[in-house]
C-alpha cells in the first residue's frame, strides 16, 4: 500500500488560520543550520525561521531526517515557548507564521550551549561514571562552548568570563532562566506523562541588551522519557538507531496537544 506522505503530516498541521496581519517576507539567507535556515526581513531586529527535516548529531557527523520533523518542531517549539512566556520566562518569539516558518526578534546569541539535567544520561554518565537513569539530588547545570568546529567543548563560568562572552551578572541571569525554564518544563512534560531528563537552550541578547531564550525547544534539544515505561521520546532515537524516530516526535507533539489544545 501507498501511504501518502503529505496526509502523514496533516494532522500536524497546526488548524488555526496564519495571521492575516503579519506578512513578513523572507529577504536574504543569513545562516543554513544543521536544523533551521535563517533569514533576514525587512525589519532589521526580527529573523524568519524556516525548519528542515534534517536531524544530525555527534556534531553533524550523523544525518537523517523524517518527512514533517520540520512541520512538528516549529510548532511544538512555539507552544513550548508560549506555555514558557506564561511562567514569566521572555522569548524571542513573535509569531508562527505558517507550518514551518516562524517570525522571531534578532538576537545576538550568546556563545554558550546552557545545559540543564534532571537525570543522568548521555555525556554526563560517560564522563562521570553515572549509572543512566540516576536521578540527581538537585540538578545540575553544565555550559558548552558554541563553536561546531571545536565540537563545542565544556567550558565553565570563569572561563567565559575570562574570555569576554559574558559577564558574571550575564552568568547569574543565565543560571536563573535555566532554571526557571527547567521547572516550568519539568512541569510541562510531567502533565502529559514525559519525564524531563535533561535539556539544551540557547540565549540571546535583544536590540535592548535583555537577555531572553533564543532558538528551540524540542525532542533534538531535550531527553524525554515515557513516565511509566522509560522509552525514549527524543534524538536519542536517531543518535542510537533505536528506530521509530518520527513516531515519537509525533507521540510527544500528540500528547501536548491534546492536553493543553491548540
Ligand atoms: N532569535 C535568534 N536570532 C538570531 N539567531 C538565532 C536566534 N535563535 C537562534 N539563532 C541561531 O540560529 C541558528 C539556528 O539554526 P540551527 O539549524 O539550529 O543551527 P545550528 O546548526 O548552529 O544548530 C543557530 O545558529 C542559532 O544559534
Ligand atoms: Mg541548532
Amino acid at each position: 500500500m501507498c501511504i501518502n506522505i503529505a496526509e502523514d503530516i496533516l494532522p500536524f498541521i497546526n488548524k488555526n488560520t496564519y495571521s492575516e496581519v503579519i506578512k513578513m517576507e523572507k529577504l536574504d539567507l543569513l545562516y543554513v543550520g544543521k536544523a533551521k535556515k535563517v533569514f533576514s526581513t525587512e525589519d532589521p531586529a526580527l529573523c524568519i525561521f524556516e525548519y528542515k527535516d534534517d536531524a544530525t548529531a555527534f556534531n553533524g557527523l550523523k544525518k537523517g531526517s523524517f518527512d514533517g520533523k520540520g512541520i512538528i518542531n516549529n510548532q511544538m517549539a512555539n507552544f513550548i515557548f508560549r506555555l514558557l512566556e506564561k511562567e514569566g520566562i521572555k522569548t524571542h518569539l513573535v509569531e508562527e507564521l505558517s507550518p514551518r516558518e516562524t517570525l522571531v526578534k534578532k538576537v545576538d546569541i550568546i556563545p554558550l550551549e546552557v545545559i540543564v539535567r534532571n537525570i543522568a544520561a548521555g555525556s554526563f554518565s560517560k564522563r562521570y561514571g553515572v549509572e543512566e537513569g540516576t536521578p540527581f539530588v538537585s540538578p545540575t547545570l553544565e555550559f558548552s562552548y558554541k563553536n561546531d568546529e571545536l565540537g563545542d567543548p565544556l567550558i565553565n563560568d570563569y572561563q567565559a568570563i575570562a574570555l569576554g562572552v559574558v559577564t558574571r551578572e550575564d552568568i547569574d541571569t543565565i543560571s536563573d532562566i535555566a532554571f526557571k525554564v527547567n521547572e516550568g518544563l519539568k512541569k510541562i512534560f510531567m502533565n502529559i506523562g514525559i519525564k524531563l531528563v535533561d535539556f539544551k537552550i540557547e540565549l540571546g541578547r535583544t536590540a535592548d541588551g535583555e537577555i531572553v531564550l533564543a532558538d528551540e525547544i524540542s525532542p533534538d534539544t531535550c531527553r524525554l522519557w515515557d513516565a511509566e515505561t522509560n522509552k525514549k521520546l527524543d534524538k536519542d532515537r536517531f543518535r542510537l538507531d533505536l528506530g521509530e524516530f518520527g513516531d515519537v516526535y509525533r507521540e510527544v507533539w500528540g500528547r501536548l496537544t491534546e492536553y493543553y489544545g491548540r
